[in-house]
């Protein structure tokens, strides 16, 4: 695969960073991930602005702009000939040559790394399936609003659940459900409303997730805003988690209890084949 590293395109062997790159010492980084289906770029433009909101509650300076950060990601589609997967962007606050805590004076250059990953997103075994999660405690800190590299806890919580023998985790705090290791988290809760925890510090702003929420809008689901607990959950019609790499994923067991009837809701298919239609 060709990438791309502060500037230049190069094949994946020859791309490197700095020991001294504060992305690598301090997760001092942000990062985006952009789905592609059918060779284009998915909801681009809410990716960059999440992006841009990232550096500044970071203080961290974009290196280029939004238009240029576009024309490398299509220049990375074309390279690597992808059709469907994805394309991930990191900027680092870059390689300061010293280890020190402190934010670098200026004149340090951030750094920037794209790359392209092939990946099935149409169509996913585990879209028709159904997933099984469990919940973990959300022992991440209260930022997760920012989309930082910091993700030890996501990686600790998805391994947890693989060795349950389940497919993904779900963050639990003071008894009510955040979000997915890596997704944000929706119910069809008893009343038929689609139900959603608000957005805060504690959970990202998911760009299908708003996606998911305008697309229920236009079908006249009636959405909800507010917080659940995992009782809420298990009581619930479906459950289903949404990101940019999964779109949506109906959930058909929590903790090992069957949601609904066992199998994918209506809902859930429904809003995945209409966000699917709409990338056509
Ligand atoms: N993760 N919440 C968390 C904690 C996430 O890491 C993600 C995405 C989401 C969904 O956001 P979006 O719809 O913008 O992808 C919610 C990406 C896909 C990842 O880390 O691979």
């Amino acid at each position: 695969m060709i990438t791309y590293v502060n500037g230049q395109f190069l094949p994946e062997e020859q791309a490197s960073v700095s020991v001294f790159d504060r992305g690598f010492l301090f997760a001092d980084a942000v990062y985006e991930v952009t789905a592609i289906i059918n060779g284009k770029l998915i909801d681009f433009e809410h990716h960059m602005a999440r992006l841009q909101r990232s550096c500044k509650e970071l203080q961290l300076l974009m290196p280029c702009s939004v238009a240029e950060l576009k024309q490398i990601h299509l220049q990375l589609i074309q390279q690597n000939s992808l059709q469907e997967g994805l394309i991930y962007l990191q900027l680092t606050r870059g390689n300061a040559k010293v280890r020190d805590f402190l934010y670098p004076e200026t004149g340090t250059k951030p750094t920037l790394v794209l790359f392209a990953q092939q990946m099935n997103i149409i169509d996913s075994v585990k879209a028709k399936t159904g997933i099984k999660v469990v919940t973990v405690e959300d022992i991440r800190w209260q930022r997760c609003d920012i989309k930082t590299v910091s993700l030890l806890a996501a990686s600790m919580a998805k391994e947890f659940a693989r060795q349950q023998g389940a497919d993904d985790a779900v963050f639990i705090k003071d008894g009510y459900i955040t979000e997915g290791s890596s997704s944000n988290c929706f119910i069809v809760n008893r009343d038929n409303q689609l139900q959603t925890r608000g957005l805060s510090n504690i959970i990202l702003p998911g760009i299908t997730r708003r996606a998911v929420i305008e697309l229920a809008g236009e079908q006249g689901i009636e959405l909800i805003e507010k917080a659940f607990t995992l009782d809420d959950m298990l009581a619930a019609k479906e459950v289903f988690i949404t990101s940019a790499t999964t779109l949506v994923w109906p959930i058909v067991k929590v903790n090992n209890q069957v949601i609904g009837k066992g199998e994918p809701g209506e809902i859930a298919i429904r809003l995945r084949e209409i966000y699917l239609q709409k990338t056509q």
